[in-house]
């Protein structure tokens, strides 16, 4: 071993959340931490926080926020008797914002790295070899260096999907990453795929004035989320003016001076094209492994590229883990830091343990999608007796003062026991009411446990708790 090789109880490559978190929560149980991320920023300088932080959850949730704002301002401020003349929007500054909070957070996991004492390097990490019961890492880039690590636990994460015809160039043809930095609200936008980032996105730019149309493969809405809360969803879309074609299979895609056009065959098996300034392809997302040389060591990957790992997120090598959307299971970034903090414990000896079946999902839209559990057609399909109860915004106080009532919750619970199955929202703050659901899930409770808690009035969690008394047919205000 060279005299430069720096040595380590646990290397982390990749600083998103499945990777920080790790490496802070190992740093925490007393080993000495490495973490490795090439992300640069406008400067090339570090940025930590992977797609969350720097083009996903973060900086799309600032442009939620401000177009829902502007909305708010056009469409609906004169109900409260608020009038505004002149409004206008200042794109650049909107943006400028947005990159300001995605600053903050990256500075603020730098700041976290110092306290917690890991040691961050900027480059790509790649496996070197196995070595003296660990792994060398080769760092490149301006942390150039090789380092040892007893433990390696992969954080690579995951890139936008592109389709085959239409490679992103960020200019007309636009990944997640270019879709959050439109420099002019364009007239017209296409999506393809109208699943969660389609969604987010395409509200976000409909908001700001452009006419969105938004094409979506398989015939049914939102296919995974409770039918119930699905139709619900999609009525407001519609109505607030997003396009939604279901069922659609797209063809020739060519970018032309004024921008992009789209062929396709609709529901009906009727040719047809769209014209648009700019499209965003939102079909999913691939695990990444680029540039990480896990052929070096024999590292398994799946026929999806996802590196194959068990319940307990180890690779087929040992002391290899590997977390969040580079291994199976929801590309979401608090699963990924759950993976994060369970291996870090384990490799200290612990029992970190993660329940999928208490992931909560939530679709940032207006009105806000939120669920856990299992859906009504998983329930049916699996033959599990269950009770449905629902209790819609429209009977909810505070929803009508904050003149925001669509939607409803919708408890499933089970039959005989009345144990939670599922909770499933549509409506306002859905992202936030969704978390008592996960808790009451956690400790195994009973639709009857929730309705007998007292919940603040007037508030949008006592329509949880009107929907768990729905579930035993005896709403109070419904
Ligand atoms: P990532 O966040 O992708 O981080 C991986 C990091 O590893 C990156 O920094 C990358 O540069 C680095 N890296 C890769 N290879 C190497 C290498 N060889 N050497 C060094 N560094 C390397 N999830 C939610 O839960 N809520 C949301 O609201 C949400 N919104 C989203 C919005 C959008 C537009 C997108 C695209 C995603 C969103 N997600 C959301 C999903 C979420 O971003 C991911 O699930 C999460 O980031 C996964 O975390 P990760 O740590 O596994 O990987
Ligand atoms: P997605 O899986 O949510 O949706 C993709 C959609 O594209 C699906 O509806 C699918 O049927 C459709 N599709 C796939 N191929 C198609 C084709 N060839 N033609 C037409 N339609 C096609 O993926 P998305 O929106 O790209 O997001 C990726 C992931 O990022 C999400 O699954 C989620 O894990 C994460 N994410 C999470 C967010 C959140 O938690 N709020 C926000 C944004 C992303």
């Amino acid at each position: 071993m060279s005299e430069q090789q720096q040595q380590f109880d646990v290397v982390v490559i990749g600083a998103g959340p499945g990777g920080y978190i790790a490496a802070i929560r190992a740093a925490q149980l007393g080993f000495k931490v490495a973490c490795i991320d090439e992300w640069k920023n406008d400067k090339g300088g570090p940025a930590p926080g992977g797609t969350c932080t720097n083009v996903g959850c973060i900086p799309s949730k600032a442009l939620l926020q401000s177009s829902e704002h502007f909305e708010q301002a056009g469409h609906h401020f004169a109900d409260h008797g608020i009038g505004i003349e002149g409004l206008s929007l200042d794109l650049p500054k909107l943006l400028g914002r947005k990159d300001g909070v995605v600053k903050q957070n990256n500075e603020g996991i730098l700041y976290l790295f110092k306290k917690n004492k890991v040691s961050f390097f900027h480059g790509r990490g790649s496996f070197a070899a196995a070595a003296d019961g660990g792994y060398q890492i080769k760092v490149a880039g301006a942390s150039e260096q090789t380092l040892s690590g007893k433990h390696i636990v992969v954080s690579t994460g995951s890139n936008a999907r592109a389709l085959p015809n239409a490679p992103f160039d960020e200019e007309t043809i636009l990944s997640n990453d270019g879709a959050l930095r439109i420099g002019e609200v364009p007239q017209r936008l296409a999506l393809i795929g109208a699943g969660v980032i389609g969604l987010e996105m395409g509200s976000v730019w409909r908001r700001l004035g452009a006419d969105v149309t938004i094409l979506e493969g398989l015939p049914e809405f939102l296919g995974a989320v409770d039918q119930q809360i699905a139709k619900e969803a999609h009525k407001a879309f519609l109505k607030q003016g997003l396009k939604i074609e279901l069922g659609v299979k797209i063809g020739d895609i060519a970018k032309g001076e004024a921008g992009v056009t789209i062929a396709y065959t609709d529901a009906k098996g009727e040719s047809r094209t769209l014209e648009a300034d700019k499209l965003i392809v939102s079909i999913g997302r691939v695990p990444n492994t680029i540039g990480l040389n896990g052929e070096a060591v024999g590292l398994q990957l799946d026929e999806r590229g996802a590196i194959v790992v068990d319940a307990d997120c180890k690779t087929n090598l040992p002391n290899v883990w590997a977390v969040g959307d580079v291994v199976r299971g929801p590309m979401l970034a608090h699963k990924a830091e759950e993976e994060g903090v369970a291996v870090a414990e384990r490799i200290a000896g612990q029992h970190g343990h993660v329940n999928f079946a208490t992931i909560p999902w939530v679709i940032y839209t207006n009105p806000e999608i939120s669920w856990v559990g299992q859906t009504e057609q998983q329930l049916k399909a699996s033959g599990r007796a269950y009770k449905a109860g629902t209790f819609p915004f429209l009977a909810n106080g505070r929803a009508r003062a904050l003149g925001d009532t669509t939607g409803m919750v919708k408890f499933l619970a089970d039959a005989t026991t009345d144990e939670i199955l599922g909770v499933h929202i549509v409506g306002p703050q859905a992202s936030e009411l969704i978390a008592e659901a996960v808790v009451a899930m956690e400790f195994k409770a009973s639709a009857e446990d929730i309705a007998r808690i007292c919940h603040a009035h007037p508030s949008l969690s006592e329509a949880v708790k009107e929907a768990a008394l729905a579930v035993d047919k005896r709403t109070l205000n419904f």
